[in-house]
């Protein structure tokens, strides 16, 4: 049903651009800026010109600290003022910054005035609750305006946020929450989806009994619930009143280029999460270059990603990038298939969406629905469509391709992660374009396919995804764990290159096909799942003694879990405990655990050092060879 078997026969097959694009693009030869993005200091030096700085930078780059990199050393900057107050003396004043709509067809739109006073009452609000530069504000909340609003507020006053994805639940947010010992939270009570509207609330109220350093909890009245001020407790109060009568006047803070932003966390294989932190000018640097050239961003534009804040695509491309360009950017909160599956279509139509980008698991899903629900819709706004999170396979390209950009609108496959901050391989609007690559590093990036050894590999053949040479928005540490920021992504290649954990590819032209992690990371819709938190929350439950799980292949989410558990004595599994144990880890982790079967066993493989091998347990699921087992315990 989903095979488009031109395209598989012909992955080959290339794209040219469409010159009527090209023609006004911001790059029109993309040799020619990738030769100019090869000095690579000059190059972001050049960009860093388009903010308003308060202190210019000395050096570009210092690199006397390796990997402790620093990007545009000594200067002062403050990011909430280049998104926003800057804005405000010129005529996109009155400009709406953020267009908010929900699947309920309801929208809120915030001109980049009403933004900036919006966002100062909020700054002047987190300092009167005690928070100071350089302390941590945690977020927990769905795609809602005061989202926006509070992490640029942090970003005004010199405060660091920490945003839980609001899919997250019990267990996943209790860890995050400690890790980054916050004072404050900002949540709401709830969120829409698919017509319902989920209770956030209740899982705060449980997760916060877990949290000691939470001080104060401020909780947006969102979704118009019927909970009362009476209803909250003694640290507890409403956005709405905590900003009541805050001046809208709020000095920008002088912010080092270097001082902390945000943390964000993400799973890696083993152990617990990963807080991934960035710093301010090289993330603005980085963010707000990469989306004008590869969405060709310019005044007029209409900016849809599709991302959810709470993940990194969110934080760069939802949030910062189009607010620092001074576009304006579509939030939309919602699934993409209520109240049908034309939903993201009628949007693009109902306000002339010229830019938009997604994730392949979402294309995949609305693919199913066939090209009916497209071809309702006049979606001839769009100019630049993207994908990101995965690979996206070639025929989820082509429908995508076919029925959304009606076959004159480039794809940007960009490749990047948490960690990057900012796109490293992607095409720009005058590529040449392959249905499944993500053609080649941006300028000014300096990437490559090494060998075990870190030695390129020929073209044609496949090795590890690295990175050379530091680029503005890479992330500078793991918050408060420098030995597992070196270790886990410094240490493999003696050049000192950066380890992306993904395994990939050149052809013959040089094009890059990123082919999935090389560790033990999930990807489920996307979405970075660690083995070891889905085992734990497994082993957590008192029927499970040990646990074991792999990524299972699923035509639409990408992956999904499939868990081998060793069972406690007494214990069966049978369906009323499969529904438990699901239903359990549901409750630890959240609706991005997708679980797709569980078996029984009576044995993991392990190393004698007792690590699990997965690796066994996927050549054994996929009916492929073991490999090498001289590891192996027995
Ligand atoms: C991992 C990073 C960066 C935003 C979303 C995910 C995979 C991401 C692509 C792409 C192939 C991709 C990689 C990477 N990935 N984009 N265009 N083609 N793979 O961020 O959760 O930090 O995950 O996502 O495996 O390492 P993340």
């Amino acid at each position: 049903m989903l095979k488009d078997t031109s395209v598989l026969l012909d992955e080959r097959r290339i794209f040219k651009p469409n010159y009527e694009l090209v023609e006004e693009a911001h790059v029109k030869n993309w040799e020619a800026e990738l030769e100019k993005g090869k000095d690579l200091e000059k190059y972001w030096a050049e960009k860093s010109e388009q903010f308003e700085w308060f202190k210019p930078w000395d050096k570009v780059l210092d690199e006397s600290n390796k990997p402790f990199y620093k990007w545009f050393v000594n200067g002062k900057i403050n990011l909430a003022y280049n998104a926003v107050d800057r804005w405000i003396s010129t005529d996109k004043r009155n400009q709406v910054a953020i267009l908010y709509v929900n699947e309920r067809g309801e929208e809120k739109k915030l001109t980049y005035f009403e933004l900036y006073r919006e966002v100062n009452k909020m700054a002047n609000a987190l300092k009167n609750l005690g928070i100071k530069k350089g302390e941590t504000v945690s977020m927990y909340l769905p795609m809602c305006p005061e989202l926006l609003i509070s992490m640029l507020a942090c970003n005004k006053i010199g405060a660091m946020h920490s945003v839980v994805y609001s899919g997250l639940s019990v267990g996943a947010f209790v860890e995050r929450m400690n890790d980054a010992k916050a004072k404050v939270l900002i949540t709401a009570d709830g969120t829409y989806r698919r017509g319902k509207i989920i209770n956030l609330k209740n899982i705060v109220d449980e997760a916060v009994l877990q949290c000691p350093t939470i001080e104060t909890i401020v909780v947006v009245n969102h979704t118009g619930s019927d909970i009362e001020v009476s209803d909250l407790s003694g640290r507890e109060i409403f956005y709405d009143r905590l900003i009541e009568g805050e001046s809208d006047e709020c000095e920008a803070e002088e912010m080092d280029a270097e001082d902390p932003l945000f943390i964000l966390y993400t799973s890696g294989s083993t152990g617990k999460p990963k807080g991934v932190l960035h710093t301010t000018a090289g993330y603005m640097v980085g963010v707000a270059t990469t989306l004008k050239y590869v969405f060709d961003i310019h005044d007029g534009d209409l900016w849809w990603c599709t991302a959810d804040i709470g993940w990194i695509t969110g934080h760069s491309y939802v949030i910062y990038a189009p607010l620092l360009l001074g576009t304006t950017t579509l939030v939309y909160e919602g699934a993409p298939d209520f109240p049908d599956p034309g939903a993201w279509w009628n949007i693009v139509e109902k306000y002339g969406v010229t830019k938009f980008y997604t994730a392949p698991t979402a294309i995949r899903h609305l693919m199913r629905f066939g090209e009916k629900y497209p071809q309702i819709y006049n979606l001839s706004s769009l100019k630049v469509l993207g994908s990101v999170g995965e690979p996206i396979n070639p025929e989820a390209w082509m429908w995508f391709y076919k029925n959304i950009g009606k076959e004159k609108t480039p794809i940007m496959d960009t490749w990047w992660q948490t960690e990057t901050g900012m796109h490293l391989i992607s095409p720009l609007p005058v590529a040449n374009l392959k249905p499944g690559s993500a053609t080649l590093p941006l300028p000014g990036i300096d990437a490559d396919v090494v060998d075990e050894k870190g030695n390129s590999v020929p073209l044609g053949k496949g090795g590890y995804l690295v990175i050379k040479k530091p680029w503005p928005a890479m992330f500078r540490t793991l918050y408060e764990d420098e030995e597992r920021f070196v270790n886990v992504y410094w240490k493999e290649f003696p050049q000192g290159f950066y380890r992306a954990g993904d395994m990939a590819r050149k052809d013959e032209d040089g094009y890059y096909w990123i082919q999935g992690r090389s560790d033990d990371v999930l990807k489920i819709a996307g979405h970075r799942v660690g083995t070891s938190e889905v085992e734990s929350s497994f082993v957590s439950h008192s029927a499970v003694a040990e646990a074991a799980v792999i990524g299972k292949s699923d035509p639409i989410k990408g992956q999904v879990i499939k868990a081998f558990l060793i069972l406690r004595e007494g214990y069966e599994l049978n369906t009323s405990l499969i529904e438990d144990l699901k239903k359990h880890v549901r409750y630890e982790l959240g609706p991005v655990a997708v679980l797709g079967e569980i078996e029984q066993v009576d044995k993991l493989p392990k190393t004698r050092s007792g690590k699990i091998m997965r690796r066994i347990l996927r050549a054994q699921e996929e009916g492929e060879e073991l490999g090498d087992t001289s590891t192996l315990e027995e």
